[in-house]
């Protein structure tokens, strides 16, 4: 083929492409265009490209610049259809799509069981007047034993029983003994000492609930973990008696548990509380104890300086897993902070 011939076949053929592109007024007149100037097939581009071959060598370098010149221009009126119709190209669109179903709903984490449970126990107690404190987790002795009342030889003091810090750094277990453990401070083994905290610092009448982390070296089983919480509560005020603590227990428990809820008084000993009682709930088929409360021992006033004449008041302290445990039926303590997301999606 002589170069004329072939550059007059390229030029009509690119005329043809033009018009054919920029009247194709919808995607399937466009498909059928590229198919015929574009397709990898039989396509005019590939069958143009063919009879290059047959051109004169002197004269193929001519016929290469202009059958690349009318590739691009033909790509380009392609591109140019494309983008035109690129609104209304459906057939980008995959036909299973049903834009009317619901959406994937993304993985997004939550608040753990514990967490929604303080927030649900500070809001009941919250309506009832009780106001939240905190204090730290790494406590002194005065504030986790001395000022409760607790004397020196008390086996709640024993180093066993407690995660004292000069232990953790003294070398080995034979350390654990009350004399090297004598004024350390410990990872606090109640939230009791929240009382001694804020008695310190303000003055009757007082209302407050405290929620937070307790830590006592105990082998974790069902019921067992080394690290749990407390709900402790302290009410101070003139003439509080130990029917207003009831009260507040009764009405907290069928707020949170609800009204058939089976609460029983055992009088028991704390040093702290004067007269003293454990406080239970009925739970499958079973008396079960939450914690235990009082009246304010008034050896506690004085050791935060409040008269003893003028102030009673009343305090207790409930397990805090315990009570989600019986609310949501988790059987197993350990469930709450083995981390396995099965069991803690369904909160
Ligand atoms: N601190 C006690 C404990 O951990 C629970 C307790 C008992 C708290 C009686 C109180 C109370 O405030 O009055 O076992």
């Amino acid at each position: 083929m002589s170069l004329q011939d072939f550059l007059s076949t390229l030029d009509s053929l690119e005329g043809e492409a033009s018009s054919a592109f920029d009247s194709a007024a919808d995607p399937e007149l466009l498909e059928a265009a590229r198919v015929r100037f574009l397709g990898q097939k039989s396509g005019a581009i590939r069958d143009v490209q063919k009879q290059m071959g047959s051109i004169d060598k002197s004269d193929r370098k001519a016929a290469g610049m202009r059958l690349n010149e009318f590739k691009s221009n033909i790509q380009a009126a392609f591109d140019a259809c494309k983008a035109r119709l690129g609104g209304s190209d459906d057939s980008a669109v995959d036909p299973t799509f049903d834009p009317t179903l619901p959406g994937v709903r993304p993985n997004i984490g939550h608040i753990h069981p514990i967490t929604q449970t303080i927030s649900h126990l500070m809001e009941i107690m919250g309506r009832m007047g009780f106001e939240a404190a905190e204090g730290p987790e790494v406590e002194d002795p005065w504030h986790n034993f001395v000022a409760l009342n607790i004397p020196e030889d008390h086996p709640a003091r024993d180093p066993l029983d407690n995660f004292y810090l000069a232990t953790a750094r003294s070398a080995g277990k034979s350390s654990a003994t009350r004399s090297n453990v004598e004024g350390s401070q410990l990872l606090r083994s109640q939230t009791s000492t929240v009382q001694i905290r804020v008695m310190e610092n303000e003055q009757p009448p007082i209302r407050v609930i405290s929620l937070g982390r307790v830590y006592r070296p105990d082998d974790p089983d069902a019921t067992h973990f080394p690290m749990f919480h407390q709900m402790e509560g302290l009410l101070v005020d003139r003439s509080v008696t130990m029917a207003n603590l009831k009260t507040v227990l009764r009405v907290f428990a069928n707020n949170y548990l609800g009204d058939d809820v089976d609460i029983r008084f055992r009088p028991s000993f704390f040093p702290f509380t004067e007269p003293s009682v454990e406080v239970d709930f009925f739970w499958n088929d079973a008396w079960v104890e939450f914690g235990g409360a009082g009246m304010v021992d008034p050896a506690v006033f004085e050791a935060v300086g409040y008269d003893t004449e003028q102030f009673s008041g009343f305090a207790f302290g409930l397990g805090v897993e315990r009570l989600c445990m019986r609310r949501h039926g988790i059987s197993d303590i350990r469930d709450l902070y083995s981390g396995d997301l099965r069991f803690l999606r369904q909160f």
